[in-house]
C-alpha cells in the first residue's frame, strides 16, 4: 500500500533497536511494513481504518484467488478519470465487503498521491492521480501471505489494543505524527482526530507497559512535545528524507525520533 508516514526508509533502524519477543504487537498498522519485514512467531496487528483492515482480513481469509480479483481491477480502461470516479462512486456505496477491499486497493493505486482522505460523510473523496501505468502490488500481496498465518488483525483503537500486551509481548507504534512547527495547529482535532491528548496517552501507555515488563518503541518526529513526552525512554535520534506528505510545506528533511520505553523482555 501507498501509506502516508510509512515507514520503509527507516526500517533499518527501527529493527536495529526493536527488542526481540514472542509477539510483536502494531497498534497502528497502516501499510504493515514492520510486520512483513520482520521475523517474530507472532503478530497481533491493528488500525482504526476499517478498509485498510478489512482489506488484511479478505486477503488473509480467501488467498492467492483475491489477488487475482484485485488484478482485474488494474486494467487500462480503468486507469481512466471517467472510470475512476464510477469505481471511487461504488467503493463509497457497496457494502459488499469483497469489492470494497479490492476497490480499496485500486484507489489506493490510482488517487492522486495514494492518499487516503474522506469528506464530513465518510465518503473516500481523493481525485483520480493520472499515473501512467499504476503498480500492481501483487508480489507483496504474494509475501503477505506467507506470513499471514502468524498474524491477527484487529479494528480497533491504539488504547484497546495497547491494553492487550502482556509479558513477552513488543510493541511498535507508529502513529500519526505530531505538526512539525510549534505553530501548528495542535489540537484534538488535528491529524484526522489525533491531538495533544492522544499523543499524550500513547506516551503514559507505553510508561505503564514497560513498567509491566513489556517493551515499547514508538516513532514520530523529534519535536519538543514528543523529547518531552518520550522523557522516560531511550532515545535515537536522526534526519529522514520525506516524500509522502500530505502538506508539500512538510517535504523535505525532518528529524525523527525513536523512543523506547524499557528495553528488556521479561517472560
Ligand atoms: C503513520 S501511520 C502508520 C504507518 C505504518 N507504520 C506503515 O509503515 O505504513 C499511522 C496509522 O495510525 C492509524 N490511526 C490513526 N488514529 C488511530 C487510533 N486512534 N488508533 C489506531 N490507529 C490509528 C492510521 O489509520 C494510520 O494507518
Amino acid at each position: 500500500m501507498k501509506w502516508a508516514g510509512n515507514k520503509y526508509q527507516i526500517l533499518d533502524r527501527i529493527k536495529a533497536v526493536l527488542p526481540p519477543g514472542r509477539r510483536l504487537i502494531e497498534p497502528f498498522v497502516g501499510s504493515g511494513a514492520v510486520f512483513l519485514n520482520t521475523d517474530y512467531e507472532r503478530y497481533l496487528l491493528a488500525d482504526s481504518n476499517q478498509d485498510l483492515i478489512n482489506l488484511f482480513l479478505t486477503l488473509q481469509g480467501e488467498g492467492a484467488e483475491f489477488i487475482g480479483y484485485c488484478r482485474s481491477f488494474f486494467t487500462g480502461e480503468n486507469n481512466a478519470e471517467g472510470r475512476y470516479y464510477e469505481l471511487r462512486q461504488e467503493f463509497n456505496t457497496t457494502s459488499d465487503t469483497r469489492l470494497k477491499s479490492a476497490l480499496f486497493l485500486y484507489l489506493n493505486r490510482h488517487a492522486y498521491n495514494g492518499l487516503c482522505r474522506h469528506n464530513l460523510r465518510g465518503g473516500f473523496n481523493v481525485p483520480f492521480g493520472q499515473y501512467r501505468q499504476p503498480y500492481f502490488p501483487g508480489k507483496e500481496m504474494r509475501h503477505f501471505l506467507t506470513r499471514a498465518d502468524r498474524a491477527a488483525f484487529r479494528l480497533a483503537d491504539f488504547r484497546e489494543t495497547m491494553r492487550l500486551a502482556r509479558r513477552g509481548d513488543v510493541v511498535y507504534c507508529d502513529p500519526p505524527y505530531v505538526p512539525l512547527s510549534a505553530t501548528a495547529n495542535f489540537t484534538s482535532y488535528s491529524s484526522g482526530g489525533f491531538g495533544r491528548e492522544e499523543q499524550a496517552q500513547l506516551a503514559e501507555l507505553a510508561q505503564e507497559l514497560a513498567g509491566r515488563g513489556v517493551p515499547v518503541l514508538v516513532s514520530n518526529h523529534a519535536t519538543e512535545f514528543t523529547l518531552n513526552a518520550y522523557q522516560s525512554a531511550r532515545i535515537t535520534c536522526f534526519d529522514v528524507q520525506r516524500f509522502i506528505s500530505c502538506d508539500g510545506a512538510n517535504r523535505g528533511k525532518v528529524e525523527e525520533v525513536l523512543a523506547l520505553f524499557g528495553d528488556k523482555v521479561i517472560v
